[in-house]
């Protein structure tokens, strides 16, 4: 099945999905969670969810409305992203180094991990993680960077979820200990109901005692340098960025309305995020 459910102290399921049916079997997984015996490797979930078998990692999908902020991920460009965004950008114009994230992601990963906007999957890749390696998903609109991140972390057989984190999801229900969000909510639009809402979208995928965090740049209400300046308005225009209207303020404001608690810490023009326990 999946959604998996998730065993809390005894053995029994604690958790289905409406509208998704049981699967014929399940298996115990050494560490202690139900997961599907027959896992399909690709599921379109156009409603009603279809299985379909495939070659690769697991893989679902979901039709999505809204393209903005993922389309320059091509092949190509992931190629050198690592490079230029993660090694050049990050440190010589956002003073915002990689090294500080990686560490970001090395403090919060659980056992059961969702990444939304995965990119190249580069932290996932890097990180030495405290609880061994977790069980992973990644979840991203742009099926390039779902396929670069997930080949190459392949040994960690992570799932894969194509969609678009603005819209509802079919991510399992109270399942994962941490979500990360890493420089992905200054790419996404804030027209309509606001990029925030993506957080109403992941809290009920949060396990009891699970945390969200990630990092983002602010394009408001920051003194920034003038080439990080430049930069901004050049990604802005171009419709890469959406963070014009994203200020310290605004991302306090928007965490501690859904979570208890929430911290943040600047770094550059970056804002570093750690927030739990959902109001
Ligand atoms: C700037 S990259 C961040 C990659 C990586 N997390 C990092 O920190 O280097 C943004 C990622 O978010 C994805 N993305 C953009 N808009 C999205 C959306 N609405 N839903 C899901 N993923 C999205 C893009 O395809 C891309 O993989």
């Amino acid at each position: 099945m999946w959604p998996p459910a998730r065993r809390r102290s005894s053995c029994q399921l604690t958790h289905v999905c409406p509208g998704i049916t049981a699967p014929p079997a399940t298996t115990r997984h050494a560490h202690g969670h139900l997961r599907d015996a027959t896992w399909p490797h690709v599921v379109d979930i156009n409603e009603p969810w279809t299985y379909a078998r495939g070659v690769g990692p697991s893989t679902v999908r979901q039709r999505t409305s809204t393209q903005a902020g993922q389309a320059v991920y091509s092949p190509l460009v992931l190629r050198i992203y690592d490079l230029y965004v993660l090694g050049f950008s990050c440190s010589l114009i956002w003073k915002c180094p990689a090294a500080r994230l990686l560490r970001l992601y090395e403090e919060h990963v659980g056992r059961h991990h969702l990444d939304v906007g995965v990119g190249t999957g580069y932290y996932l890749k890097r990180a030495r993680f405290r609880i061994g390696a977790p069980e992973i998903t990644l979840f991203d609109l742009n099926p390039n960077s779902l396929e670069h991140a997930a080949r190459r972390i392949a040994h960690y057989q992570p799932k894969t979820v194509e969609g678009d984190i603005l819209e509802p999801n079919h991510l399992p229900r109270r399942y994962y200990d941490s979500i990360s969000l890493n420089f992905l909510l200054h790419c996404l639009p804030d027209g309509g109901a606001g990029k925030w809402r993506l957080f109403d979208h992941l809290i009920p995928t949060l396990a009891e005692d699970g945390l969200v965090f990630g990092s983002t740049l602010l394009g408001r209400d920051l003194p920034l340098l003038r080439r990080q300046r430049l930069f901004m308005t050049v990604y802005n225009g171009k419709g890469i960025f959406s963070n014009q209207h994203d200020s310290p303020e605004r991302l306090q404001a928007e965490l501690q309305r859904r979570f208890q608690r929430v911290h943040i810490e600047q770094v550059g023009a970056g804002a570093l995020f750690v927030a739990s326990g959902p109001r």
